[in-house]
Parts: C-alpha cells; sequence; structure tokens
C-alpha cells in the first residue's frame, strides 16, 4: 500500500466525453449547470468541451457558449479539446486554461476518429501544441485506444504506447492520458503498459482514462494507483460512450472512483455526497441514466 500516492487528481470528463455521445440533446444552459455544480462539489479540474469539427461531433458544436457562460473559478482548470490550430484559435477566443490534443495508438481508429494516419495527427498537433505555448496555456496529449481498439483487436503493442507518450512529451504535453477507449483492459495489461511506458517517460506524467464496458474500470485504476499513477479521468454519472464500438459504455463513473479513493485513504478534495447530488441532476434534469454503483447504493441509503 506504501507505493500508493496519497492524493489523487481527477480530471472530471462527463461534460466533454460523457456528452459528446449522447444521442438526445442536452441545452447549453444545462451543460453550463452540470459543470457549476461539479465545481460546487470540489471537482478541481473539468473538461468542459471540445472544440472540433460540428459535423463530426454535434454535441460539443456550443463549448464556445458553454465556455463563456460558465461562472468561472479561480482554483480550477477548464480544458478543451482541440484537434487542429481551428480548434485551438477556438479555445484561446474562449479563454480555456488547458488544451488537449488526441491521437490513437491505433491506425483505424485514427482515421475514424480523426480523419488522418497517426503521424499525420502528430503532425496536426505540433502547432496546436505551439500556439498553446505561445499563450501560456498549458497542453494534455491523449492516447486512444491503448488497451484495445474496436478495429485492430486487444494485443497492442506497449512499446508502441511509449514511443507515442515520449513523442508527445518531446513536442510539449506536460501530461499524458492513456485512453482504454472501449473499456477492454485489464488490470495485468494495466501493470505492464506502465512499466513499459516508464522506460521513456516519469510515471507521474502519466494519467488513466479507462472507459468500464466490461466492468474492469475499478480494478484498472487500482492497478494504475499501485504503478504510481495519481490522475484519474472519470465521468460523473458514468456518462458515455464510444460511437465506433458498439455497447462501450462511459468513463468509469467519479463517484466510484472516489468510494474507492476515500476507502484507501487517499485525498481528491471532491465531497462524494455532493458528487452524488449531481448524478441526481444528471438523471433528474439531463434526463441521463446513471451508471454508478456508488451512487445508486449511497442513494438507496439516504
Ligand atoms: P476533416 O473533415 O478531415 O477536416 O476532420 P477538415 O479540415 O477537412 O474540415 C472539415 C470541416 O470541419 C470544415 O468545415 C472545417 O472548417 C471544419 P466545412 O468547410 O466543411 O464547413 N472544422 C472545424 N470546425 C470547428 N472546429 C474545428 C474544426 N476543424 C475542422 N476544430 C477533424 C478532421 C479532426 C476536424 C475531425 O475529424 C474532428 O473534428 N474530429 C474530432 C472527433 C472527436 O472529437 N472525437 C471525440 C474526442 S476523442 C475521444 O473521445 C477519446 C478520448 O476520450 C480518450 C479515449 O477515451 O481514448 C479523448
Ligand atoms: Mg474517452
Amino acid at each position: 500500500m506504501s507505493s500508493f500516492p496519497a492524493s489523487v487528481r481527477i480530471v472530471e470528463v462527463g461534460a466533454r466525453d460523457g456528452l459528446q455521445n449522447q444521442s438526445s440533446d442536452v441545452s447549453t444552459l444545462h451543460k453550463v449547470a452540470l459543470i457549476e455544480r461539479l465545481c460546487d462539489a470540489g471537482i478541481k479540474h473539468v473538461e468542459a468541451g471540445a472544440f472540433v469539427s460540428p459535423k463530426w461531433v454535434p454535441m460539443m458544436a456550443d463549448s464556445a457558449e458553454v465556455m463563456a457562460l460558465i461562472k468561472r473559478r479561480d482554483d480550477v482548470i477548464y480544458s478543451t479539446l482541440t484537434p487542429n490550430v481551428k480548434g485551438m484559435e477556438a479555445a484561446i477566443q474562449a479563454n480555456a486554461n488547458e488544451i488537449a490534443v488526441f491521437i490513437s495508438a491505433t491506425e483505424s481508429f485514427s482515421q475514424k476518429n480523426t480523419n488522418c494516419s497517426i503521424a499525420e495527427a502528430l503532425v496536426r498537433a505540433e502547432p496546436v501544441v505551439a500556439l498553446a505555448k505561445e499563450n501560456g496555456i498549458r497542453v494534455r496529449g491523449y492516447i486512444s485506444c491503448v488497451l484495445g481498439c474496436p478495429w485492430e483487436g486487444d494485443d497492442i503493442d506497449p512499446s508502441r504506447i511509449a514511443d507515442l507518450t515520449a513523442l508527445l512529451l518531446d513536442m510539449g504535453c506536460f501530461e499524458i492520458s492513456l485512453g482504454d477507449t472501449i473499456g477492454r483492459g485489464t488490470p495485468g495489461k494495466v501493470t505492464r503498459l506502465i512499466n513499459e511506458i516508464s522506460k521513456q517517460a516519469d510515471v507521474s506524467q502519466l494519467a488513466a482514462h479507462f472507459h468500464n464496458t466490461y466492468g474492469q474500470a475499478l480494478a484498472n485504476i487500482y492497478a494504475a494507483l499501485a504503478s504510481g499513477v495519481s490522475v484519474i479521468d472519470s465521468s460523473v454519472a458514468g456518462l458515455g460512450g464510444c460511437p465506433y464500438a458498439k455497447g462501450a459504455t462511459g468513463n468509469v463513473a467519479t463517484e466510484d472512483v472516489l468510494y474507492m479513493l476515500e476507502g484507501l485513504g487517499i485525498e481528491t478534495g471532491i465531497n462524494l455526497d455532493k458528487l452524488v447530488d449531481v448524478a441526481c441532476f444528471v438523471r433528474d434534469t439531463l434526463q441521463l441514466h446513471i451508471d454508478s454503483n456508488a451512487s445508486k447504493a449511497l442513494l438507496n441509503r439516504r
């Protein structure tokens, strides 16, 4: 237990990764209310939107309005996804504190998600990172499909992820979020992946971004924590899915992560009870399903 971090930084991705896949409409004002409620519960890092093509992801088309309407707190980082310079310019306009570039570990997912090869996505990211640096905005890098791909299967070579991590760090990303995009990983694979990446990067520069399709996300996070990772991406009420993988579920629920971390004595600064209230807002106002065992159990006890 001694190798576990004393505290963990939660990156709440429900308003972006969670909402980008919803087929039912969520209004701009409801997105703003969701983000503000998350911050009221103690979330300090929130992915608030994505400056991507509205033809590709219609649900994120109002990200500029969302960013403009949020009542900002000085102690919260509001980040957005930016796949290209057009997106980066929008992020600057929107006063994003942080942006994220994203690439994939597999060529098939790269084509489906960003209409380009992995090499082209890296070339595209370079001017985005440069522009972010010029504007004093820090850059996160995402790698998708690190533990499985809808088209290329589950055996993704960890050394390929390690090489991509090193490339993104060299480019200027401060942190690399490892995406188990369709939730196919298991803890042993997580441990092997992080060991491999550790040969080229410091584990303090890694974040775990695990989806929960096979119910493995918490176990995978436990493995990541044991390997020294201390940044976890999660989504309130377990919102989300993947448009390219039938049946793939959302990110691990933030409430489930908090319940486990509290049990391990790991600090997050987030109030679990208030976060369950946000899950109720997701259910009652956004009319979306709560996919969190901790939320359901805690609601039963109220
Ligand atoms: P493209 O069609 O090849 O690009 O898409 P294009 O340059 O030819 O532009 C096509 C149209 O999009 C043009 O408009 C552009 O102006 C517009 P038109 O002239 O046809 O009217 N456009 C934009 N509009 C707004 N903002 C922009 C932008 N860029 C172009 N930034 C592109 C290439 C990358 C733009 C597209 O494929 C795209 O937007 N992809 C994003 C897909 C996406 O957001 N996926 C979800 C996020 S990644 C994820 O969820 C994984 C993650 O959670 C981690 C994990 O779980 O693994 C992060
Ligand atoms: Mg994701």
